[in-house]
């Protein structure tokens, strides 16, 4: 099943091309989504009534589910909240009108990310319950009223790469749909519609990077620490980033909003530590530069993932991978990759067991 691939994870990464394919496959007309994709014939009604809305998940899924927000916030009137089932399902919540509560899962049998759909189920009479999950036979598919499967195949690495790029897909499409469901202009749509029928050829593009990301990674392998900066809906890519680099090659990383370093973690930067940003061309791409110029004079080793038209030019404790020009939407799916690589490769050189890390399962099944 490996094929040429040392690792199942490595296989996964480069199946992305493929899984993005298959999860936006049939789902398009041609400047529109389609709702038959929630499985309900009734969805773009259900939609229309939605006036919150609530994510909850676990781990990778979890930063899916933020990366989701300001996606949503961005481009519907919806205020929509993102919370890890583990807290949510303890805590109280004032009840709730008209709201549509997502779960989000590569599994579909997470303990804690059931548990808060069965609560919200007894407690809060949801308008609906969604599910964005991978696994059709599922626990979460079955409990919820409408599912948006995300054709990822099967993923074998504890480690998930396909499953959070097409769940970042899959929450563009339902973004998609709720502009529908609300009246957005026409032509905006159609733009994003197009925008996500570029996404497998950039992935693609992003992939033939494999090879200077493989010598990056030698630089990391003596660290015991990283730091992980992104603004915007770019910050959740950060965190996604530092989760795959502790998760698999056991160096602690911590990401944050490039606009909290001076709040507090600038006093870690030091020549010890490398600091690794994604920095699309987005409207906050000036401001980042800022960050970044405060962590070198700090003397802190830069890794920048950087679209080539932002203008970041290499220099000393500067390193610059330049990334394809990527619509503004898509960033988030698209800089995923060269960290999911990143984390892979320092793995490797540091010989863990990159498929199954220690202490870890692929299905967290109990509490
Ligand atoms: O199956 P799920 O998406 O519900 O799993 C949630 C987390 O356990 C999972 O994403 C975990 O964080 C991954 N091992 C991260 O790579």
């Amino acid at each position: 099943e490996l094929g040429d691939y040392r690792h199942f994870m490595l296989k996964e990464i480069f199946e992305q091309p493929q899984s993005v394919t298959g999860t936006l496959e049939n789902r398009l007309a041609g400047d529109h989504v389609l709702p038959a994709l929630l499985g309900v014939s009734d969805a773009l009604e259900r939609l229309a009534q939605v006036e919150e809305i609530q994510i909850l998940a676990c781990g990778t899924s979890y930063h899916a589910g933020l990366v989701g927000r300001y996606w949503i916030e961005a481009n519907t009137d919806i205020p929509c909240n993102v919370e890890v089932a583990s807290e949510y399902r303890y805590r109280r919540q004032p009840p709730r009108k008209n709201m549509l509560f997502v779960t989000i899962s590569q599994s579909g049998e997470t303990a804690d990310t059931l548990a808060a759909l069965e609560k919200i189920k007894e407690n809060h009479g949801a308008l609906a319950t969604l599910t964005i999950c991978n696994v059709a036979e599922s626990s979460l598919t079955r409990e919820s009223d409408m599912a948006l499967m995300t054709m990822a195949g099967p993923e074998i690495g504890v480690a998930s790469t396909k499953a959070f790029t097409t769940q970042l897909v899959a929450l563009q499409l339902l973004m998609v749909l709720l502009m529908q469901a609300k009246g957005a202009d026409k032509a905006k749509v159609a733009q994003m519609v197009a925008d996500l029928r570029k996404l497998p050829a950039l992935i693609e593009q992003v992939l033939d990077l494999n090879p200077k990301i493989e010598t990056l990674a030698e630089r990391f392998i003596e660290k015991n620490h990283a730091l992980f900066l992104g603004r915007g809906e770019l910050y959740p890519i950060a965190m996604e980033g530092a989760l795959k680099l502790k998760e698999i090659s056991y160096i602690h990383a911590e990401a944050y909003p490039a606009g909290e370093l001076k709040h507090g973690p600038l006093a870690l930067v030091d020549s010890e530590m490398p600091i690794v940003t994604v920095a699309p061309n987005t409207a906050l791409l000036e401001k980042l530069k800022s960050n970044l110029e405060e962590v070198r004079s700090r003397g802190g080793e830069l890794y920048v993932f950087a679209d080539r038209e932002a203008h970041i030019v290499a220099a000393d404790n500067l390193h610059v991978l330049e990334m394809p020009h990527v619509p503004e939407m898509l960033a988030p799916i698209v800089y995923t990759i060269p960290l999911q690589l990143l984390s892979y490769h320092v793995a490797v050189l540091k010989g863990t067991d990159v498929d199954k890390p220690r202490n870890l399962a692929k299905s967290v099944t109990v509490e």
